[in-house]
């Protein structure tokens, strides 16, 4: 039982057609024994999180009772690609676990949002926003080590406050990109191979070997994600989450938990002091 379903070509080579689609209820049921474990660790095992000094007082009487996070544009960024992702997981698969419909149109609709609002990101965030926030750095690194020392019960310092973005969600970020790019670049390429109204169909473009490669890498980097995201939703709906989560729909945190999770010093906040704002 591989993970690619082979066929043979005209020309009597055996080519790749696409995975083999049982792969889906392995990414699921991955996704769904990583939140079991998860939810139990965390109920019964976890530690509450300790950090390496306190915040300077003169520091924190700077910071709003309301932290902003995300702009308008970035959070109608990230909610047309959820609704996107959504719709291609959701055509993509139905019809391979029994659910059969003429899914291909929706699906590179939905294909093309897409790939326009990961565009749009990439521009966004390499001219507009801290492009280096999202990218794990030394500070990172070091704290990963120390928080593993002590989760081995070795000795070791805590670790400092965040910047703006945890070290896991640098790295959600990362593999994301991955999986993302992967879809949508091969994607695009599958493109000619559909009807479609933007050019004429042609499914000569490659010798049937890379075509067969590249349906496995959209289907793999496909599978990937039900897992990433069921993931994401996780932990997007756990309690000490939803301040967060709030944050992606109304902008701004909440002071106490910026004040409790992250490093003034390393993610710098402009805006309405709490004294300020107190006196309103
Ligand atoms: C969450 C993201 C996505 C998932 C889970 C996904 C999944 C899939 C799967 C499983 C297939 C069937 C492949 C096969 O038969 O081997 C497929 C086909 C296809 N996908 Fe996606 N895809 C995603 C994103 C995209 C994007 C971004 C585009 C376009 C830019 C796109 C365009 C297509 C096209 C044109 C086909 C070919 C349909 C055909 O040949 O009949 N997909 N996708």
């Amino acid at each position: 039982m591989g993970i690619v379903q082979w066929a043979t070509s005209p020309w009597g080579q055996d080519v790749p057609i696409h995975i083999a689609f049982y792969l889906i209820w392995v990414a699921a049921i991955a996704g769904l024994v990583f939140l079991i474990v998860h939810a139990i660790w965390a109920r019964y095992f976890a530690k509450a999180e300790v950090f390496e000094g306190a915040t300077p007082p003169q520091a924190a009487a700077r910071v709003p009772a309301e932290v902003p996070r995300h702009s308008l544009a970035a959070r109608l960024f990230h909610w047309i690609m959820a609704a996107a992702m959504f719709a291609l997981l959701i055509t993509a698969f139905l019809p391979r676990v029994g659910v059969p419909f003429a899914w291909v149109t929706y699906h590179w609709i939905a294909g093309i949002v897409l790939t326009v609002s990961i565009l749009y990101h990439i521009v966004h965030a390499t001219f507009w926003m801290d492009r280096w926030s999202i990218w794990p750095d030394k500070a990172d690194i070091e704290d990963a080590g120390r928080r593993l020392k002590r989760f081995l019960g070795q000795p070791a310092p805590p670790p400092r406050r965040f910047a703006k973005y945890p070290l896991e969600n640098k790295m959600y970020h990362a593999v994301i990109v991955l999986a993302g790019l992967s879809v949508m670049l091969t994607g695009v390429f599958m493109m000619s191979r559909v009807r479609t109204p933007f050019f004429t169909r042609n499914p000569y473009l490659f010798s049937d070997m890379t075509w067969g490669l590249m349906y496995v890498l959209h289907g793999l980097a496909g599978v990937g994600l039900i897992a990433l995201i069921m993931v994401h939703v996780y932990f997007a709906i756990r309690p000490e989450k939803l301040v967060i989560t709030r944050s992606m729909l109304v902008g701004t945190l909440k002071r106490e938990h910026y004040l409790e999770h992250h490093d003034p010093q390393r993610w710098v906040v402009e805006g309405k002091s709490s004294q300020a704002s107190a006196a309103d």
